[in-house]
């Protein structure tokens, strides 16, 4: 689904040519290969195996665009090409083999960029100008983040139904949600606490005899060093899509919200709105990208991901998601989902020690 989104982002961007995919299952290339064929008339290679798509001398950088469970396998069959490499979130399912991802990236040759593109969704990107650049609320004290959505969708072998193969939910779907609030806060989390559960979606799915046991709501409440409370709330059982990000300084409030659908032909609507005196935002104004790009795949933050990544191919500053970051990201999900089956706060810095991850982050 995603890689479908990539090649026709990649086409309208115009950056970059795609050459050519791989996907185990015919369907799922049928589907590719016909959509491409309805927006591009270039040529396009199927490749017979991952081996001679990734070591074909045309091919300048690799997407990734595999679910959860094979990313960490992936990387390990195509480094050696030390081509330029995008892989979706989440970087691994396992703590430990993001940090083996960590390790890799640091020595090699070439760059790996990660999928995390709600950071380039165009509410945020305003908030970011707002706090950051210009310091409209002053020192940031709380960060509210919160989701609302219809379930999962359907995927190839439904692998996102279960913790097994996606990480859970938390860290499959919300590793976006904690990436843009550690960016927000710019310093280290000390304490999560979550509750979680499957509530509606899926109490009755089996998929080849298992039963999904992926969450559909959690709220998660965030202590970050130098002050800073943070909060995610997910509900997965509502009918339309809506994203908040509700920041407060001591000069006052921002909003930056989202509305959209999963109905085919509908558009988003991206507001931001500085409740600080005098602000010319104050009553709120919309931010959404315009059509084209809005229409070419969540609500147009593919397309400036696509950007940033081919300004970091050109060696220019770019704003795109690290490895490190990642690892952050999901290390929160992680302690999240540890504490809600727990019931327990848990010291993050604790549980990265426990999982043996302090000797590649640094507190
Ligand atoms: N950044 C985002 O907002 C976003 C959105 C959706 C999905 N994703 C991520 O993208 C990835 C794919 O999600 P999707 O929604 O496209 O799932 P999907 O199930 O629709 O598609 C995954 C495709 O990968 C193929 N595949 C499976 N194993 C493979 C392998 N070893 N080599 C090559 N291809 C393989 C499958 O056949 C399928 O066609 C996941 O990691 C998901 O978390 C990210």
């Amino acid at each position: 689904m995603i890689g479908r989104e990539h090649m026709r982002v990649a086409t309208l961007l115009g950056r970059a040519r795609v050459h050519g995919l791989f996907d185990p299952e015919p369907e799922s290339v049928r589907q590719a290969v016909a959509e491409f064929a309805s927006y591009s008339a270039g040529k396009l290679i199927v490749y017979r195996d991952l081996r001679s798509a990734v070591d074909d001398p045309a091919i300048d950088a690799i997407f990734v665009c595999s679910p959860n469970f094979t990313h960490f396998q992936i990387l390990q069959q195509i480094k050696h090409t030390a081509k330029p490499l995008f892989i979706e979130k989440p970087m691994a399912i396992r703590l430990d083999d993001a940090r083996s991802m960590l390790l890799l990236a640091d020595e090699y040759p070439s760059f790996i960029q990660l999928g995390m593109q709600y950071r380039f969704k165009s509410q945020y990107v305003e908030a970011f100008h707002e706090i950051k650049e210009r310091n409209s609320l002053g020192a940031i004290k709380t960060i509210a983040m919160s989701e609302y959505r219809p379930p999962f969708l359907n995927k190839v072998k439904q692998w996102n139904k279960f913790n097994a193969f996606s990480g859970g939910t938390l860290v499959e779907k919300c590793c976006h949600y904690f990436d843009l609030i550690n960016l927000m806060a710019e310093t280290r989390i000390d304490n999560v606490y979550a509750v979680s559960g499957q509530a509606v979606n899926f109490i009755d799915f089996t998929y080849e005899g298992k039963d999904s046991d992926i969450h559909d709501h959690a709220f998660v409440v965030m202590q970050f060093a130098g002050g800073i409370s943070a909060s995610f709330t997910l509900n997965m059982f509502s009918r339309e899509l809506y994203e908040e990000l509700s920041v407060t300084g001591k000069n006052g409030r921002l909003l930056a919200s989202e509305h959209s659908s999963f109905t085919p032909g509908s558009r988003s609507r991206a507001e931001i709105m500085v409740e600080v005196d005098g602000h010319p935002a104050y009553q709120g104004k919309e931010v959404t990208y315009p059509a084209q790009i809005e229409a070419s795949g969540h609500q147009g933050a593919t397309f400036f991901e696509h950007e940033a990544f081919i300004d970091q191919l050109e060696g220019k500053p770019h704003d795109s998601a690290s490895c490190e970051q990642g690892m952050w990201a999901i290390l929160i999900a992680s302690a999240a989902q540890q504490s809600a089956a727990a019931g327990q706060l848990i010291s993050v810095k604790d549980f990265a020690a426990e999982q043996g991850l302090n000797d590649v982050l640094s507190w």
